[in-house]
């Protein structure tokens, strides 16, 4: 994967990271939702519960055990009339599962009406019985009513979220354990997970696809014009060169990183629309005829013109159509000046002019380059560029290997 820095930040692991981090954050507020309605249901319908639960005792102590007669007939030890009393209560009042007549027990005080409890996970209630003022009350024995737990439960239509179990986790009214149902969302939760996770991968390959696209679009138009300019031995590496020229001296610059790297991949298509010009115009000996100069000026604009057939290659337009223009306005095609030239194509100007300068040509030697360096302080192009330039060019001597560029990319 060397070399492939434009693609490193999805590599399989990672897209796996995604997917798990995404499946997992899905399940975060389904599990923060379930805990609130879960302690929501507790704590509401418990209350909902003990107040039911409440009404019912009251109900059947003032509706039975507040009474003359029913008192009387506990001092005067008249079974028949509290069974049948009793007998009325299990049929008229569904939750009371079993009703008995009990010795008192130490625990229960004569001053309350009732007083409820639990034993074995089952609800029970003592209740005095007294007269219809209140006044007094049996001393000896007391009434216990056995209620059963799933009737009111069911009776306040709450059956279908609670259900009692002795193995409950949560506590309920009175200390009874229960089982409380949240929502039941898992499947929709389980689909959602995969389908954003999904989703997720889905945008991370359709980015990775377009960093390819682009890497490949620029990678194989650069070997192309690396290959072409293989056929001319005057030329040979002359994008290579200056992409590494620009790209020393936009490190001497600062440039931001992006900016670099467009740099440098600017620099290798700059001459790209040279391509299309014959090979008899291009190394003719000799000086060129005024329609020879007009095909050959034309190179940016064939450039241009390549560059617009990839989608994803447009930010590297201005390198090769703007190249030749000079501080001045003396360049071409368009004759711009000083700042209509991006920065960064300045940068590509100097270097693509050091170049040329400092390579053999068939009409001349090579310049040295402090020699090329000297010429270029008088030509129209951006005199602090040539300064920063002038700084570097101990390092370009050891960079471009004393310009023999086989022994260069060999090295590299
Ligand atoms: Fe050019
Ligand atoms: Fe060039």
């Amino acid at each position: 994967m060397k070399g492939f820095s434009e693609l490193r930040f999805a590599g399989p692991k990672l897209v796996f990271v995604v997917f798990l981090i995404l499946f997992l954050l899905m399940f975060l507020p389904f599990h923060v939702f379930q805990s609130e309605t879960v302690a929501y249901t507790q704590r509401v319908y418990s209350n909902i519960y003990q107040k039911a639960v409440d009404a019912l005792l009251t109900t059947l102590s003032i509706g039975y055990f507040q009474w003359n007669a029913m008192f009387n007939a506990f001092e005067t030890e008249n079974q028949e009339f509290i069974d049948s009393m009793f007998e009325e209560i299990l049929n008229d009042i569904s939750p009371v599962r079993s009703i008995n007549v009990i010795e008192r027990p130490k625990e229960f005080s004569a001053a309350d009406d009732y007083e409820l409890f639990v034993a074995n996970e089952e609800l029970y209630a003592y209740a005095n019985v007294r007269d219809s003022l209140a006044d007094n009350t049996t001393e000896r024995f007391v009434v216990m009513i056995s209620i059963d737990k799933r009737l009111v439960l069911e009776s306040l239509s709450m059956a279908d979220r609670i259900s009692f179990s002795n193995k409950g986790d949560e506590l309920f009214a009175y200390g009874l354990h229960v089982d409380i149902k949240g929502y039941d969302l898992y499947n929709w939760l389980v689909f959602h997970a995969f389908a954003s996770g999904l989703i997720g991968v889905l945008l991370m390959m359709e980015v990775l696809a377009i960093a390819f696209s682009r890497y490949h679009h620029t990678q194989g138009l650069q070997t192309t014009v690396y290959m072409w300019e293989l056929q001319d031995p005057y030329t040979t590496y002359h994008s290579r060169n200056v992409a590494k020229i620009a790209e020393i001296l936009g490190k001497r610059l600062k440039l931001r990183k992006k900016k670099l790297v467009e740099l440098v991949n600017g620099a290798k298509l700059h001459d790209i629309g040279k391509m299309g010009i014959s090979t008899s115009i291009l190394r003719k000996r000799g000086p060129l005829n005024e329609i020879e100069w007009e095909v050959m000026l034309s190179h940016p604009e064939r450039g241009k013109r390549l560059l617009e057939q990839f989608k994803y290659l447009g930010k590297y337009i201005p390198y090769a159509y703007m190249h030749h223009e000079r501080e001045d306005g003396s360049g071409y095609p368009l004759g711009l000046k000083g700042e209509e030239i991006p920065f960064e194509v300045k940068i590509l100007a100097v270097a693509d002019v050091f170049e040329a300068l400092t390579a053999n040509r068939p009409y001349r030697e090579a310049y040295s380059f402090p020699q090329a360096a000297e010429m270029m302080t008088e030509m129209p192009l951006d005199q602090e560029l040539v300064s920063a330039l002038i700084e570097i060019l101990p390092e370009l001597e050891t960079e471009l290997c004393g310009r023999n560029p086989e022994k260069c990319w060999e090295r590299s």
